[in-house]
Formats: structure tokens, C-alpha cells, sequence
């Protein structure tokens, strides 16, 4: 299932320089699977045309309280909405909004819904330090109970220089939205640490042996965790994708660093999600200087490095719900049997390196999800997102039964 799926959100755009930018969101919530109802101010669609939201969403563009036929639009469109998304919010829009004003379709749906609200304010920097708008902000936070996503700092319109004032990149509110629209996940206010990407093991000051993760498996189960409601903690390696919105990051460099982050983060976690893909092996002894060309060793001593998910075990909350990964080029069913039975794991999620779409580096992953009882269910081929939307799937149902 896609995150977004059965959900309805309402996308209020206001007459903002940002609003380029909300045809992508309105897109992202799309490939989600929301139905999205657009909601254009009159100054707004100055801006970015109708048709433009309705070609991407698929459905028809709302603009006037008054448009012929469509009288009683804005009760409707509240009431069906399970998330309102006013992005960019402007100024003028929030006075109107703090004083409860219904003047036109977007005051009204606002005043009408029963949804949440995730307002994203966007405007010069001088606008949003301005004391009335200050007071305007704090009043649809604190007295009306709307969310309020406060804005970048950042390049303004051009020649504006840069500032406070930027409304955050789509994919940020995609996240918060998630957020919003997930109230009654069992993952809400539950702390998940995740692992993700490679670590680097020095043979000397500047080389290292690593291997091929990207980080993006971990990072999509870090960021579809957040959007549940769970505090999320990332102990990652050097990754080759951002760091998702919400998470508090803990950047490590070696599996030995790995290991301390993942122990220190161990007793307070509901969840440990182990996707990271620490380097097995390092130099049984780093040189302190760099290695001349000439008078390099034919050959390197390997040593192992720490085992991080066995060493957790005397370290896990009671109930925690502990996962791992289990990545193979040979018998990959067999390998994450083994490392199921010998780390005493809830579930291993085996992948094979070899095959087309999966693994390192991809956007897409084909994964079996091994139980403890003999269970095996395989999945198809499917974007990392939804990957991670289906093992957490099965985290939730894991610590409800526990609960
Ligand atoms: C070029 C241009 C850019 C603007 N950009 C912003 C902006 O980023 N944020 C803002 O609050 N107002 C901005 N405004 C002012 C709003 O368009 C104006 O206050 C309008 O009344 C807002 O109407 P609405 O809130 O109904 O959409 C801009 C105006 C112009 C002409």
C-alpha cells in the first residue's frame, strides 16, 4: 500500500512567489496515492495556472466561493479532506485566516474542516519578521491549533537576497503531511533507530575499505517512520542520499562507531532497524601515515570488525522489536535464516546482490522477510519507499502484539 492511500488532502495555494513549487507537491501527494483537491486564492492563480494542477492531480481546480454549480463547494471539500495543506501560505492570507474571515473559498473550507492543518508560510523575510505577522502566526499555532511549518532560510525572489522567508522544499511537506495524516499509528511518540549506509575502515589516512550501500533503504525506513509519528533516530554512515526531514542524525565513520551510537541508543528504542551495511572487515592495523606507492604490501591483514547486532542483545528494551538485514550474493534464504536464529531477531530482511533492481544504490529492492517460526514472504519488486512502508507494516503489528 502507498503511504498516502484512501487519503483526500486539500491543497490551499495562496498568492506567493513559492507556489511554483506546490505543483510538485500536489504531485508527490499524487504518486502517494492522495486524491488532491486544489484550492487556488484569486491572487494565486496570477501565479500558476489551473491547468497545470489539473493535469497533475487529475481532478478539477477549485478557485471561486461563487463559481457557477459549485455552491456549496467549500463544506464539501472540508469535509472530505483528511489533511488541509495551505502551501505557500501568504501573509495576507494568514491575517485573514488568524481572524477566522470566510471571504473567500480557502477562508471558508478552513473554518468548515474538521481535518488537520499544516500551514507552510512563505514570503520576503522583512513580511515574515514583521511584528503583525508574528502575532498572526503564533495565534494560528497557539489559539487555533493550526501546524505551522516555519519557513527556510534561504535565496528569496531574485535580487532579495537571502533570508528567512523560503517555504521548505516539497519533500519536506510531503513528510509533515504524512505526519499529519497518520494519527493513530502504533509507531506515534515511539522511539525507532535506524542504521543506514556503508562505514569505512582506514587502511591509512586517506584510504578506507567500504562497500557499495548508498544509504537509501535505511534513509526510506528512517523517513516512512517519522511520517508514522515515531522519534527517529539515524546512525548512519557517509550516505549518497539526504538525510530525510525530521530525524535526528548521528553520523558515524567506522562499525565501531556504529556499534557505540547503536548501544547508546539501544535502551530507550522501541524498534532497531538495522539496514545499514557496516564493513565486515578492517586493516588489522591502520597505517598513521599515507602508504608511498613504492613501498606498498603486496597484501592487507584483515581483522573483523564488531558484530553490531549481536552485540546488542544484553542491551535491548524489553519487548524492542529488532530487525536486520541480511544482504547475499549465494543462498540468501539460508544466509538470513542463519543470522535470524544466531542474533535472535524478530525478522531478517534477505536481499540478493545479484539481482537486477535490488540491493546497493538502486531506488528499487526485492526482498523475503524471514519470521522466526519458519515464516517466508516475498515481495515483489517494489520502489524502497513501499519496501520500508511494509516492513514497518510489520513492525507496527509486532509491537501491538506486545503491547
Ligand atoms: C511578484 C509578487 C510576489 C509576491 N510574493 C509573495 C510572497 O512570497 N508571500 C506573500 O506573503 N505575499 C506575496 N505577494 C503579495 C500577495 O500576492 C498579496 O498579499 C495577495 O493579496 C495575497 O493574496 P492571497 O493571500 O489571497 O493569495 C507577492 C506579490 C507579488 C506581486
Amino acid at each position: 500500500m502507498r503511504p498516502f492511500d484512501r487519503r483526500r488532502v486539500l491543497l490551499g495555494v495562496t498568492g506567493g512567489i513559492a507556489s511554483y513549487k506546490s505543483a510538485w507537491l500536489a504531485r508527490l501527494f499524487g504518486k502517494a496515492g492522495a486524491e488532491v483537491d486544489v484550492v487556488l486564492t484569486a491572487a494565486a492563480a496570477e501565479f500558476i495556472g489551473r491547468v497545470t494542477f489539473e493535469a497533475l492531480t487529475g481532478r478539477a481546480v477549485h478557485t471561486g466561493l461563487f463559481d457557477p454549480g459549485r455552491a456549496l463547494d467549500h463544506i464539501k471539500l472540508a469535509r472530505e479532506a483528511h489533511a488541509v495543506v495551505i502551501a505557500p501560505a501568504t501573509a495576507d492570507f494568514m491575517a485573514r485566516a488568524a481572524t477566522g474571515q470566510a471571504g473567500d473559498l480557502l477562508g471558508a473550507v478552513l473554518l468548515a474542516t474538521k481535518a488537520p492543518v499544516l500551514i507552510v508560510p512563505a514570503m520576503n523575510d522583512a513580511m515574515w519578521a514583521h511584528r503583525q505577522t508574528v502575532e498572526n502566526v503564533r495565534h494560528l499555532s497557539e489559539a487555533l491549533g493550526y501546524r505551522v511549518l516555519p519557513p527556510d532560510e534561504g535565496a528569496l525572489a531574485a535580487g532579495e537576497g537571502s533570508g528567512p522567508g523560503r517555504m521548505p522544499e516539497p519533500e519536506t511537506i510531503f513528510a509533515h503531511t504524512g505526519r499529519l495524516l497518520e494519527p493513530d499509528s502504533p509507531l506515534r511518540g515511539k522511539r525507532v533507530v535506524v542504521t543506514a549506509g556503508p562505514t569505512r575502515e582506514a587502511i591509512d589516512p586517506v584510504r578506507y575499505i567500504s562497500n557499495r550501500s548508498s544509504g537509501k533503504m535505511g534513509v526510506a525506513i528512517a523517513a516512512a517512520a517519522w511520517r508514522r509519528g515515531a522519534d527517529v533516530v539515524l546512525v548512519a554512515g557517509p550516505l549518497s542520499v539526504p538525510t530525510p526531514t525530521g530525524v535526528e542524525l548521528r553520523e558515524v565513520e567506522t562499525t565501531e562507531e556504529m556499534a557505540d551510537a547503536v548501544a547508546a541508543e539501544l535502551p530507550a528504542a522501541a524498534a532497531l532497524i538495522m539496514a545499514a551495511a557496516p564493513a565486515d572487515f578492517r586493516a588489522a592495523t591502520a597505517a598513521t601515515s599515507k602508504i608511498k606507492k613504492k613501498s606498498a604490501p603486496s597484501s592487507i591483514d584483515l581483522a573483523p570488525t564488531r558484530d553490531i547486532l549481536a552485540s546488542t542483545r544484553g542491551a535491548r528494551a524489553k519487548n524492542a522489536v529488532i530487525i536486520g538485514f541480511a544482504l547475499e550474493t549465494d543462498d540468501a534464504i539460508r544466509g538470513g535464516r542463519e543470522k535470524l536464529e544466531a542474533k535472535s531477531l524478530d525478522m531478517v530482511v534477505v536481499n540478493d546482490a545479484r539481482e537486477a533492481g535490488a540491493g546497493f544504490g538502486v531506488d528499487t529492492n526485492r526482498v523475503t522477510l524471514l519470521g522466526p517460526n519458519g515464516q517466508e514472504e516475498a515481495l515483489p519488486l517494489l520502489p524502497k519507499d513501499a519496501v520500508a512502508d511494509e516492513i514497518l507494516d510489520r513492525v507496527e503489528t509486532l509491537l501491538h502484539e506486545r503491547s
